[in-house]
């Protein structure tokens, strides 16, 4: 596939995330926009933001996005579905520049995907009682159930990934999401609305009935980000078949452990996670 940008100049973009799973977010964009430049910022020390309050995520959040613009940053992600769903306005407020969150591309394509017009979304508990994801559904007619999933984080950060307790723990999730009693009419989508779900994504796949179709807000962030940038495919007759760019320079920023991030964050994004600086934030 070739990609190429309208415009010469590459931006730097500043990924935000509350810890490592943000990273998956990160992979989508390398994936579709490897010409920019990225820096990501982990605030490790502080997760996770899925059990916080919109106050405390929003103070968190605006402090880590002034940082990353500080260094540079032209375009922000909020790659953390809890951030977005809680502090989205105030982020905004505090940005001297454009900024992308993961629940509006989320519940677009989930929107585009639903023939049913019929949508399971599942997250932290802070994101499914902020109910920022129905809200995003119910503006494009589409039906929600929303199911908050807490211990998908911390199996997910286990690494768990492929474990019967997982396993389990998601038969259970999504046999209450996907229950007749409360859902009558059958969802035919289900969202992945947090970071460490992607990498669940076969495991749930299994789970989930035959019939639903898979959304991830990392993806369609990914996508969304690119139109915004202008990184178009060309029409499929004149498609060549090119090698991907290589990708030009990731700073990573944590605000725990460098080393720690360092070697539980290469498997998020599936590269080597190099050149972390630690960063302490005043409160
Ligand atoms: N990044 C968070 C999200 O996407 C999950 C981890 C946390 O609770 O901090 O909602």
């Amino acid at each position: 596939m070739t990609r190429k940008m309208t415009s010469s100049h590459t931006p730097m973009i500043g990924v935000f995330d509350s810890g490592v799973g943000g990273l998956t977010v990160l992979r989508a964009l390398v994936e579709r926009i490897p010409e920019a430049s990225y820096l990501y910022f982990g605030d490790t020390a502080r997760l996770p933001y899925g059990s916080k309050s919109a106050a405390t995520v929003a103070h968190y959040a605006v402090g880590a996005v002034r940082y990353l613009q500080d260094r540079g940053a032209e375009l922000l992600v909020i790659a953390c579905n809890t951030a977005t769903a809680l502090a989205l306005d105030e982020i905004k407020a505090a940005a001297g520049v454009e900024v992308i969150g993961v629940v509006e591309p989320g519940a677009e394509a989930a929107a585009a995907a639903s023939r049913k017009r019929n949508v399971v979304v599942i997250g932290t508990d802070a994101t499914i009682s902020s109910h920022a994801y129905r809200r995003a559904l119910e503006a494009r007619n589409v039906a929600v159930r929303e199911k908050a999933c807490p211990l998908f984080v911390p199996l997910v950060e286990e690494g768990w990934v492929e474990h019967p307790v997982t396993e389990q723990v998601a038969k259970i999730y999504l046999a209450e999401a996907f229950s007749p009693e409360v859902h009558s009419d059958d969802a035919d989508v289900l969202l992945l609305g947090c970071t460490h779900y992607p990498l669940i994504k076969p495991l749930l796949r299994r789970v989930a009935p035959e019939h639903v179709a898979i959304v991830d807000s990392a993806e369609s962030t990914a996508l969304n980000v690119a139109r915004h940038l202008h990184v178009e495919l060309p029409p499929s007759s004149t498609q060549t078949k090119n090698e991907p760019s290589p990708v030009r320079h990731i700073k990573f920023f944590a605000t725990d452990s460098a080393e720690k991030f360092r070697k539980m964050g290469s498997r998020f994004l599936g590269l080597a996670v190099e050149d972390v600086v630690h960063v302490d934030l005043k409160e």
